[in-house]
């Protein structure tokens, strides 16, 4: 009876645990998935795509700066990546005389290109599982300490000798939350070149609007190129592009760095993700972005300035809000709590099971103390240090505790990295939104944490100001010197130690004092206990997962979760409904450019250039056989961010389109997967080359890609 109640719940349970499309794999181990591949329509090997013999796709994929995917299209590394993610270069590069921002950027020669000290892009040459060497020594009866001590020194010992003499850099990353372990041989390459931007209303037409909504006409990409020695890099693969463009049911893939999922969690980690601290941090962050648009609207100066901070912080607060609907559309706590029950049951029936059983029931007292820190640490990240100036000011922090004994070499030092950053500062501040931000966020900190969780300077806001924000706000915005570039800089030539009181009696480094020390004293360390003890449970529940569903659910095959290293995920073209009587199409064109068009808002404006061509119906060999432009399309990938820039491509490995976003009824997906909303949204290449060659007639580029027709 037992056994046919298991067998049903696990029925009932398979609809939901199992999909083709879900899961991000280990390219070293895709073999396991090539016949699932081929079978749903893929024409290469998985040798073809990840291979430490010869030369393969995974050559050409890179991660690009600290957190996108970029892909190598030519024998001369030029690298495709997204618009959104070489956003900060373009910007930086941008004045208000050369604002490649708003006009694009390209390089009509080599020698035009401009370098971007700093940015990185790392290439994963080769990866070996490690696992049975870091655990040496871990027996059952080990410690939660002591088998971190113990890892962490294999660790070390590890990485050194593969260190040694080896040109790569190695690096060993957990996977399956400590369960499994790879050393990693990265190819770091760190001169690259900005090469060609679109114009923001290409690059992201639509802007923070239609940002992780279907459907979607951003052209977002831009270009870049690797250079070593001081050359164009000579890759060893780069991708072949198809003109073909995709159908319904196609086979797709996307070979990329997707960062972080949480797949795993208990439900009552899901719980408290999605209804507890998501929707404070989206409360907060209207708040902010309400006074940016505001001050936006009304300034183009301003609306620059603040373009890159409006992008990150939109980006998260949109995102959340679609995981806090698709987890409750789709009852996924309730679904994660079923599946506990099966593995509760499972668990149940051997002895030897009972630590797995226990890992399940112990999450929920750790939670529940959790959550207080963590919205302590909520308030001080997206209230307190959201003010640009206490986040600035906490820059100063380490200066103001300079005494006569600290050598004269350090304190140079400072001040050299102080100017840095009060320039950078400087560059994209506008004092009205950070005061207005300020007089928000600290009402809304004082009255939202509970006294204990509220560090001193919120309290004084009660004794000197009685309780006046307002008030005190503009005591701090008028006595702060560092709310002047001039004054800062002046305060810096002038430094010597005997200044120190004037800068830790400022008021901005006084109040981001008062939550630093509140946070470092009374919040951090409860914190770091909690996650530990959770990362401990959540271990040895993962453990307790890797077998039962292989026993439980047979067809479903196991994936880590992401943890931004190299991964290649697969599904299939096509549209989906996202709630009842809606039905989206599975590509978009040129004409939704069209219909979209508002010359009155700044998103959704379009250039006279890109008219003509519509006009014209000038798209040469990268219409489409329908005839039309296509300009993105959709498909079922399990993708996450990090996968900003990943290569979508065929079932011959070729180039098909840039993934950059993912639908909004589905970016619960970090959390849960269910593969009728959750789909992953890319700018159609033909597009992408449309634009660099008849719009910009950047034709060098073009000429030196290798397109299929
Ligand atoms: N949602 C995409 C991602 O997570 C794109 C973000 C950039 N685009 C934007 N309109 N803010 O990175
Ligand atoms: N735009 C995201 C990124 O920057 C990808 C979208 C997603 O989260 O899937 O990586």
């Amino acid at each position: 009876m037992k056994k046919t109640l298991l067998t049903l719940t696990a029925i009932i349970l398979c609809s939901t645990l199992v999909s083709a499309d879900e899961g991000m794999w280990i390219p070293a181990l895709l073999q396991r998935n090539e016949a699932d591949m081929q079978a749903m329509g893929m024409k290469i090997t998985a040798d073809d795509i990840f291979s430490i013999n010869h030369s393969s796709m995974k050559d050409a994929v890179v991660l690009f700066g600290g957190g996108c995917t970029a892909e190598i299209v030519s024998d001369q590394g030029l690298l495709l990546t997204n618009h959104h993610c070489g956003f900060d270069w373009i910007q930086k590069h941008s004045t208000i005389e050369h604002d490649y921002l708003t006009d694009g950027f390209w390089a009509m020669t080599l020698e035009e290109e401009l370098p971007c000290p700093g940015l990185t892009a790392k290439m994963l040459r080769y990866m070996e599982d490690v696992t049975d060497k870091v655990l040496v020594g871990i027996t059952d009866q080990t410690t939660d300490d002591e088998r971190a001590k113990i890892i962490a020194e294999n660790i070390k010992n590890i990485k050194e000798s593969a260190q040694k003499d080896n040109k790569y850099k190695v690096t060993i990353e957990s996977f399956y939350i400590g369960n499994q372990y790879f050393l990693m041989y990265n190819e770091i390459f760190d001169d690259i070149r900005m090469v060609g931007a679109p114009p923001s209303n290409i690059g992201k037409f639509g802007g923070d609007t239609d940002n992780w909504v279907w459907p979607r006409h951003t052209g977002d990409f831009s270009i870049f190129r690797i250079y070593k020695d001081g050359k164009p890099y000579k890759p060893d693969y780069h991708f072949t592009i198809s003109l073909k463009g995709v159908q319904e049911g196609d086979f797709t893939f996307v070979f990329g760095y997707p960062a972080r999922t949480n797949e795993y969690l208990p439900a009552v980690a899901v719980d408290q993700e999605a209804n507890v601290v998501y929707p404070v941090v989206v409360d907060l962050r209207t708040q902010i972005l309400d006074i940016y648009n505001k001050y936006q609207e009304k300034d183009p100066k301003v609306r620059l300035q603040y373009a890159s901070k409006h992008a990150g912080l939109g980006n998260g607060w949109k995102k959340w809000m679609g995981v806090i609907e698709g987890i409750r559309n789709f009852n996924g706590i309730e679904k994660k709590k079923a599946f506990e029950e099966a593995y509760i049951n499972w668990c149940q029936e051997t002895r030897a099971r009972m630590k797995y059983m226990h890992a399940l029931r112990d999450f929920d007292p750790v939670y529940e103390e959790y959550e207080k820190y963590r919205m302590a640490t909520t308030y001080l990240t997206e209230a307190g240090l959201s003010i640009e100036l206490l986040d600035f000011a906490a820059n100063f922090a380490k200066l103001a505790e300079v005494t006569k004994d600290t050598p004269q070499e350090e304190i140079d030092e400072q001040i050299n990295d102080l100017r840095q950053a009060t320039t950078v500062f400087f560059k994209d501040y506008y004092q009205p939104i950070d005061e207005e931000v300020a007089l928000t966020m600290l009402t809304a900190y004082r009255a939202n944490q509970p006294e204990d969780f509220r560090p001193e300077i919120l309290n004084e806001i009660d004794k000197k100001f009685k309780g006046d924000v307002k008030a005190y706000v503009d005591y701090l915005f008028g006595k702060t010197i560092l709310t002047s570039e001039e004054k800062v800089n002046k305060f810096l030539d002038e430094f010597k130690p005997s200044k120190v009181k004037k800068l830790a009696k400022d008021p901005a480094v006084v109040a981001v004092n008062s939550m630093m020390d509140f946070y470092v004293e009374n919040v951090m360390p409860k914190s770091r206990e909690c996650n530990t003890k959770i990362n401990n449970l959540r271990r040895v529940y993962m453990e307790g997962q890797m077998k039962m569903i292989p026993e439980v659910y047979p067809e479903k095959r196991l994936y880590p979760d992401a943890n931004f290293t190299l991964r290649v995920t697969y599904g299939k073209v096509g549209g989906f409904k996202p709630k009842d009587a809606v039905t989206y199409g599975y590509f978009t064109t040129l004409d939704g450019i069209m219909q979209k068009e508002n010359p009155d808002i700044y998103d959704y404006v379009v250039t006279d250039r890109l008219h003509e061509l519509y006009d014209a119906k000038d798209y040469g060999r990268y219409a489409d056989k329908d005839g039309t432009m296509h300009v993105a399309f959709i498909a079922g990938n399990h993708t996450t961010g990090g996968n900003s820039g990943s290569p979508i491509l065929n079932a011959e490995g070729k180039l098909l389109g840039l993934n950059f976003d993912r639908t909004w009824e589905g970016t619960m997906s970090d959390l849960i997967y269910d593969p009728s909303i959750c789909k992953n949204i890319s700018v159609d290449i033909r597009y992408v080359l449309f634009l660099i060659d008849k719009y910009a007639g950047c034709t060098r580029l073009i000429d030196e890609m290798t397109i299929d027709e």
